[in-house]
């Protein structure tokens, strides 16, 4: 721990979710699930970014309809906040079927998803958020689901236990996961179509900002957008979050139109910094450089050092860390890149890596 860092005890106190601050993770916070929906693009023509997914799911859905038949079960795979929810509506209402939403932690018990597929009705579309949640005997039985149409369900217990073929209306499974590696090689398999989704090209994020300002008619300069996405983190969930407290800013202190510097002085008392780092994340970079001289250090160690959970550094500051080519996962620990240092303004080492970039190297440890 050297001088100029404030002591563990004083950042832990000072919290960082202390009103002031805007939380940056990607997850949707409860209070913010309203504003979203409103916010959501209604079909793949309102849905921004993505042109390879939108072109794929207009082929498969396109097919689909010309066919007649229900579409192949589709994988949405991402990080959070890029929009699976949002496109597993709009393939329903491409379809124009019923979406039936459900999610992996809630599939606890076989007869839970049993209950679910059986009152499909032909066509339906079944979404499951955190498909690699599912409990394994309910993702067994969506296995012959998926399929058969067809579930087994098993009456009583032990010798006497009958298995009972319940067939199923043929339905589409939507599954959305933020760690397809996590899902199991058969039932990845069993998906016809895997949507990979990238983080957002600031263009992209501007596009998205301008639509949501018109929903909230709000006043939306282009340079204001420009300065917002660039502070987004490659995320429209978290895009239209910083648009909200820019919001804020502009009506309070302000004549509120969105201006450059209105965004500018705006995510300076919110703390968000011009590429899109929070406190937590300065915190991170800053322990990391300053008391264990670049790494490589355990990411436990650098939780303590920061005042947080080995889990929220792990999945909500490193994923953007890493991407951003300011923190490398190694087999020996966290490293701090020449880019971290010199963000920080300081001068890196002689030895230290250059901009390591790794996209969600989720599985280095
Ligand atoms: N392509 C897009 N165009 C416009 N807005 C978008 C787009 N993608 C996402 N959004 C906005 O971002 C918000 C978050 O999207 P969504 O809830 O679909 O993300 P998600 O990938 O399901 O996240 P999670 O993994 O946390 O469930 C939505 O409210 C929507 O307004
Ligand atoms: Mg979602």
């Amino acid at each position: 721990m050297t001088e100029e860092w404030p002591a563990v005890g004083d950042m832990t106190e000072a919290g960082f979710d202390q009103p002031g601050t805007v939380d940056l993770s990607p997850h949707a916070e409860v209070a913010e699930q309203d504003v979203e929906s409103s916010l959501r693009p209604r079909d793949l023509s309102e849905f921004i970014g993505q042109p390879r997914v939108r072109e794929q799911l207009e082929l498969v859905l396109s097919g689909a309809l010309r066919r007649g038949r229900p579409p192949d079960h589709v994988l949405l795979s991402g990080p959070p906040g890029l929009g699976k929810t949002s496109l597993s509506m709009i393939i329903a209402a491409e379809l124009g079927s019923a979406l039936r939403v459900t999610s992996g932690p809630a599939m606890e018990r076989a007869g839970d998803l049993a209950a679910m597929l059986s009152n499909l009705v032909e066509g339906d579309v079944l979404f499951i958020d955190e498909i690699h949640r599912i409990a394994r005997p309910a993702e067994e039985m969506l296995y012959l689901a998926m399929e058969d149409l067809r579930v087994d369900v098993v009456v009583g217990k032990g010798p006497g236990a009958t298995s009972i073929p319940l067939e199923i209306a043929p339905f589409t499974l939507v599954g959305a996961t933020t760690r397809a590696g996590a899902l199991t090689g058969p039932l990845r398999d069993r998906f016809g179509f895997t949507a990979h989704m990238e983080f957002y090209s600031p263009a992209e994020l501007e596009q998205v900002l301008h639509r949501s300002a018109a929903i909230l008619g709000l006043r939306l300069h282009a340079d204001g957008a420009e300065e917002i996405a660039g502070r987004s983190r490659g995320t429209p969930r978290i895009a239209n979050r910083l648009l909200r407290r820019v919001r804020d800013f502009a009506e309070v202190r302000a004549d509120g139109a969105v201006t450059r510097s209105v965004a500018r002085s705006a995510l300076e008392v919110y703390e968000v910094d011009e590429i899109g780092l929070d406190r937590l994340d300065l915190a991170v970079l800053g322990a990391l450089v300053r008391s264990f001289g670049g790494g490589p250090v355990g990411v436990s160690t650098l939780a303590v050092a920061v005042g947080e959970e080995s889990t929220t550094v792990e999945e909500v500051c490193e994923p953007f860390l890493v991407r951003a080519g300011l923190l490398a996962r190694t087999p020996r620990g966290r490293v701090a890149t020449a880019a971290a240092w010199l963000h920080l303004g300081l001068t890196p080492p002689p030895e230290t890596v250059g901009g390591t970039r790794s996209l969600f190297a989720d599985d280095q440890d």
